[in-house]
């Protein structure tokens, strides 16, 4: 059985789901995927399948062409109001293949970085502006991440699989109901990549918080989440548990 938890609202729920850039070509072409909350689920795919372009599309960076679409009870649509494009960010952490730190600040800025969106958030500006409140959860993110003793070093001090932690505690400051993560260990060596992935999924899994990430790196995706939904062409290929998808699945998923 696939593991669809069956209670409650989903935090995503897409069906027949469209997407076209320019009008002349269906990017998602009607994706039906409904996630629950404290699931971890990885997207499979290869290069050019959609995967990033879906994730844009739930989170309302990116308005749909088609279908319906609600994210942690919120309707997205073609044109994305601004106010659900805020409330839905307030509530997911993101985190990118490349982590996009401000490099000269220091990692606890960074860290604080991310209640901007929240209310007076031009004190996220930098740790000295910031509220109390804020660089204690900060530092307690970065103790999550086994940074604490980094905070005050400039981000560009760090190795590359140091600066993911430190997205992924910027990510988690705001303790969000739901994290996207696009391949979050892509440009990592393996030893880095699955350090960053094992500490990623137990602090998911730790504070409840419901995953979704792209992953090239098939260990990965079979090993961080639960569920596994594999994109091809635009449309799903298939969606199952991830002790369920055999070779001859990721053979479909990647073969032409
Ligand atoms: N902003 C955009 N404007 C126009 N076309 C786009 C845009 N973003 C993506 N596309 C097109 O949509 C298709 C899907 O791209 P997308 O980035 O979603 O794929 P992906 O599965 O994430 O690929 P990868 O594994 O390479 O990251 C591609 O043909 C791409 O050229
Ligand atoms: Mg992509």
């Amino acid at each position: 059985m696939a593991a669809r938890a069956a209670s409650g609202t989903p935090i995503i729920d897409a069906q027949g789901l469209m997407k076209s850039y320019d009008r002349q070509r269906d990017v998602l072409k009607g994706v039906d995927l409904s996630i629950a909350a404290g699931e971890r689920v990885a997207l499979i795919g290869s290069n050019g399948s959609g995967k990033s372009t879906l994730l844009r599309c739930l989170i309302g960076l990116h308005g749909i062409s088609g279908g319906s679409l609600a994210t942690m009870n919120q309707p997205l649509s073609a044109r994305n109001h601004r106010a659900v494009q805020n409330s839905i960010r307030l509530k997911t952490g993101f985190i990118f293949q490349k982590h996009c730190l401000v490099r000269r600040r220091t990692v606890l800025s960074n860290v604080v970085h991310g209640f901007f969106g929240t209310p007076g958030s031009w004190r996220a500006h930098s740790h000295h502006l910031a509220p109390t409140a804020w660089r204690t959860r900060a530092m307690e993110a970065l103790d999550d991440v086994r940074l604490a003793d980094r905070a005050l070093a400039r981000a560009d001090t760090l190795s590359g699989g140091q600066q993911q932690r430190v997205a992924i505690a910027r990510a988690l400051v705001r303790r969000p109901r739901l994290v996207i993560a696009d391949e979050p260990a892509a440009s990592l060596d393996p030893l880095s990549g699955k350090n960053v992935m094992d500490l990623f999924a137990r602090l998911c899994a730790d504070h409840g918080i419901t995953l979704l990430f792209t992953s090239h790196d098939m260990d990965h995706a079979l090993t961080y989440a639960n569920r596994v939904v594999a994109l091809k062409n635009g449309r799903i290929l298939f969606d199952k548990a991830s002790d369920k998808v055999s070779q001859d699945d990721l053979k479909d998923t990647f073969n032409d």
